[in-house]
């Protein structure tokens, strides 16, 4: 996209226009107040689930002091007056270098939680990365992106068939990467769901991937026509509930078709068997021959492990901590990034997750070797106050500060970003 007006004007032109008829933006521009503000229409559950973070929360906030210790580096009288956002990534072309995280149970935030983000990110313009924990069949998902790409998250599931399923029905609905997380083979440890005693997946929300796939299913209705062996365990009427909410959003769904023992049976069949902490090298591998899709890797932090997937046949690196979410006092993306890259030279394709929240942030990122970035809770909170529409102003102004970011250091486009701009 290059433009005179570029999309930080229009979007402070729409802004203050509207000021100036007594309205307010419903989502605050600003990180800060966006959070403050997505709060109070969140429930406990729901907030403890999307903001909280592994521990005492230092990997979160060892993200954001990452970004304090760069500084950018305003240039004058350059005479940029266009600005080249566009980038490409594995194929996918990108409007921005911004693609929406996956984020998983977004449910707990709003009913047709990625539905609505589909949405949202199709009226930005952006790509988003479905959920392998989504709360709504990836099929549906897709149809609501319309032509903007998407891609597809996996958790390695202890099932290989599941994972072949889950890879094939990704192919044959139109994404056109597939993220493997690999930090997450275990959940880390979460103070604030643990607090409140809630797993939503372990109350049927963020399993929609699962339930909709025959494979899945099959695997249910084994367990569930296997005689009991063993007290039964305890299943919530939450549970229930959110079982039989999903299966009335998707009443084409096959959960609609499950019988009397299946709602438990499903919840158990996902606790088992979600996700693998047996993955290795040898059995990522194996994806290259599994699919004709790019192959991207999210959760590396170490160099070694972005040259060993590199070796295991992915064709690109998404540098993530899991937005603090797995390991507490780990190594801030934004620095792992910089090792990274330094070790690996300009080649390979690096995206960067876990802290951004700005468009000054993204522009630093790409600064210091990141071919684009993920954006993962904000959205969330678009999400929150304002559905769709919230994801869609998020990302505008997300995508708005970048542009006038660079335009106030002369920066032509994304892709001549480099080192220079920053502060030594
Ligand atoms: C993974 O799905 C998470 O909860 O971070």
């Amino acid at each position: 996209m290059t433009a005179r007006i570029g999309p930080g004007r229009v979007r402070q032109g729409i802004v203050y226009r509207e000021g100036t008829l007594g309205r307010r933006p419903a989502v605050p521009t600003d990180a800060a107040e966006l959070e403050r503000r997505a709060r109070r229409r969140m429930s406990a559950r729901a907030w403890a689930y999307v903001a909280g973070g592994a521990g005492e929360g230092a990997t979160m906030r060892r993200n954001r002091e990452a970004f304090d210790r760069h500084a950018i580096v305003p240039r004058m009288l350059h005479g940029v007056v266009e600005r080249d956002l566009s980038a490409e990534v594995l194929g996918t072309a990108l409007r921005a270098p911004l693609l929406l995280a996956p984020v998983g149970a977004g449910v707990l935030v709003r009913r047709d939680s990625d539905v609505l983000i589909a949405q949202g990110a199709a009226a930005a313009g952006v790509p988003y990365i479905f959920s392998n924990q989504g709360c709504s069949p990836m099929e549906r998902t897709a149809a609501a992106m319309g032509d903007t790409p998407f891609w597809f998250q996996l958790y390695w599931s202890t099932d290989e068939p599941l994972v072949d399923s889950l890879v094939g029905r990704a192919e044959a609905c139109g994404a056109r990467a597939i993220v493997v997380t690999v930090d997450t083979t275990l959940l880390g440890w979460r103070p604030r769901d643990l607090n409140l005693g809630s797993l939503p997946f372990a109350r049927g929300q963020g399993i929609a991937q699962y339930t909709s796939d025959p494979r899945f299913m099959e695997l249910v209705r084994a367990r569930a026509a296997a005689p009991p062996t063993g007290p039964a365990p305890r299943v919530t009427l939450g549970a229930v509930r959110s079982l039989l909410s999903i299966a009335r959003e998707h009443p084409g769904g096959l959960l609609a078709n499950l019988r009397s023992r299946e709602p438990r049976a499903a919840v158990e069949t996902f606790l088992d068997i979600y996700s693998n902490p047996g993955l290795d090298w040898h059995r990522l591998a194996t994806l290259r021959a599994r699919t004709s899709l790019p192959i991207l890797v999210k959760g590396i932090l170490h160099p070694d492990d972005a040259r060993r997937a590199l070796e295991s046949g992915v064709d690109g690196i998404i540098v993530s901590n899991h937005g603090g979410r797995q390991v507490d006092r780990s190594v801030a993306s934004l620095d792992a990034l910089v090792s990274i890259r330094a070790a690996l030279g300009p080649s390979p394709t690096l995206l960067l997750d876990s802290g951004i929240r700005t468009g000054a942030d993204v522009f630093v990122a790409l600064a210091l070797g990141a071919d684009a970035c993920l954006l993962g809770r904000p959205h969330i909170y678009g999400l929150a106050l304002a559905g769709a529409d919230g994801v869609r102003q998020v990302v505008e102004n997300v995508v708005a500060e970048l542009d006038l970011t660079m335009a106030l250091t002369g920066s032509a486009s994304v892709a001549a970003l480099d080192s220079t701009v920053l502060a030594r």
